[in-house]
């Protein structure tokens, strides 16, 4: 029997984390032949976890250009992807998430009439504008999908109310898959400001801040109270940001937050570095949906520096608060935690809500499964 070509598709950093151990397990199937496109929605971003993780795409469309606008990544990555499924015509592709990448790349399959498998499918806020383009992203690409891989029992019900029920899977999320290779209690890492660092004597926070919903006044004031929570803690905090290379979110950080000894604003880190440098942190300050999954399995609490969120499971466990984009909330709700004990405790515990580490697995038994090349679709993933 001839092997099954399964296409993975990717373009952000994100989506590259989630799919790297997707795509080292796609490769270890004898029946799959797994093949790799990248859009380059992000260049150096993508191309850190590329290396990261050895991953060489077969396909790069590299389709960026500074400040690009969801019209122009959309069309590129369509016209891209359709000579690419022309060339190669496979029996299945994979999107992850919901980006700009993901939604044209299930587009372009279906308009080739080619299987597409939804990785990370079925969280919604039900907000059309929030996050944005994100969850409109999200709820297409479910309407194009015929292989749902649901990280949580929450998100196959998401699906189930809009009365996508066939081709549905719970697996966990990828995500933790690629916590487990990186984080390591030895981990030294490649710049000596982040090596110099007070882990012991310091309250070490971890921010980062790129969505477009986030863009104008909800940004000037999660800026303005990440300066106002540095000069108020200067003696007991220090603030590591590394700033997303989008040239929106460049200009408010250095404007708002250059200047300050305790606030490092460094470069976008490697994912390793990421996931070490969050394990040895306090608190996570966060806009980003990545992290919201990755620091409470860490068991660091999260403040969300959104008004809502698409991953309630964490928020049900205790170890992420919606802080919202107002500067006064941000400030008094890390203030709490700064400040007191019994506050921090209940929220730092490690909870795995997203996954155990077996979300690829299941992932691949289920395309298996699908095309009759298995007996049985894999047991879904449950959160102890
Ligand atoms: C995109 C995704 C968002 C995801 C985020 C992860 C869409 C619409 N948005 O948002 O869902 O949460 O990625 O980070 O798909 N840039 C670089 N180098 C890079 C990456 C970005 O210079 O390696 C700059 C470019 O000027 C680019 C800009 O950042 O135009 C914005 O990138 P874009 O992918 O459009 O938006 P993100 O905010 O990164
Ligand atoms: N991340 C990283 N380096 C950084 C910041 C984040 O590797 O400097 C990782 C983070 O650990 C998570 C992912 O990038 O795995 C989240 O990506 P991002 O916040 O850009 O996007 P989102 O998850 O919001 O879509």
């Amino acid at each position: 029997m001839d092997k099954l070509k399964v296409m993975t598709i990717f373009g952000t950093r994100p989506e590259a984390i989630k799919m790297a151990p997707l795509v080292m397990e796609l490769e270890r199937r004898n029946e799959i032949e797994s093949l790799c496109c990248v859009t380059a929605q992000h260049r150096q971003m993508l191309d850190s976890v590329l290396d990261i993780f050895h991953l060489t795409p077969q396909f790069d469309l590299d389709i960026m250009e500074p400040r690009q606008t969801l019209s122009t990544i959309t069309s590129k990555c369509l016209l891209g992807l359709e000579k690419v499924f022309q060339e190669v015509r496979p029996d299945l592709v994979l999107v992850h998430g919901d980006t700009s990448t993901t939604f044209a790349g299930a587009l372009a399959a279906y308009y080739q009439q080619i299987a597409v498998g939804h990785v990370e499918a079925g969280l919604r806020t039900w907000d059309k504008y929030s996050p944005f383009p994100e969850e409109m992203n999200r709820s297409l690409v479910g309407r194009l999908a015929d292989l749902h891989f649901c990280p949580t029992e929450a998100n196959r019900r998401n699906l189930a109310a809009e009365g996508i029920t066939k081709g549905v899977y719970v697996t966990g999320n990828t995500v933790i898959d690629a916590l487990n290779t990186t984080v390591r209690k030895e981990h030294r890492f490649t710049s000596s400001e982040l090596n110099e660092l007070d882990y012991n004597g310091k309250k070490l926070l971890v921010v980062t801040c790129h969505r477009r919903e986030n863009y104008g006044e909800p940004m000037e004031q999660i800026m303005s109270a990440l300066r106002a929570i540095a000069e108020r803690y200067a003696d007991q905090v220090e603030l590591v940001y590394p700033v997303h290379l989008s040239p929106v979110v460049q200009e408010a950080a250095h404007r708002h937050l250059d200047g300050l000894d305790n606030v490092h604003l460094i470069d976008p880190l490697q994912a390793d570095e990421m996931h070490n440098l969050m394990s040895r942190s306090y608190l996570v300050l966060t806009d980003s949906g990545g992290l919201q999954e990755e620091a409470p399995a860490l068991g660091k609490p999260v403040l969300v520096l959104r008004r809502e969120t698409e991953r309630p499971e964490a928020v049900e466990a205790g170890t992420v608060r919606i802080a919202g984009t107002r500067a006064e909330d941000i400030i008094n709700m890390t203030a709490e935690l700064i400040e007191s004990k019994a506050a921090y405790e209940t929220m730092a515990h490690a909870v795995n809500p997203y996954g155990d580490g077996c979300a690829c697995r299941r992932i691949a038994d289920a395309i298996l499964y699908h095309f009759g090349r298995a007996d049985r679709p894999p047991e879904p993933f449950a959160s102890r």
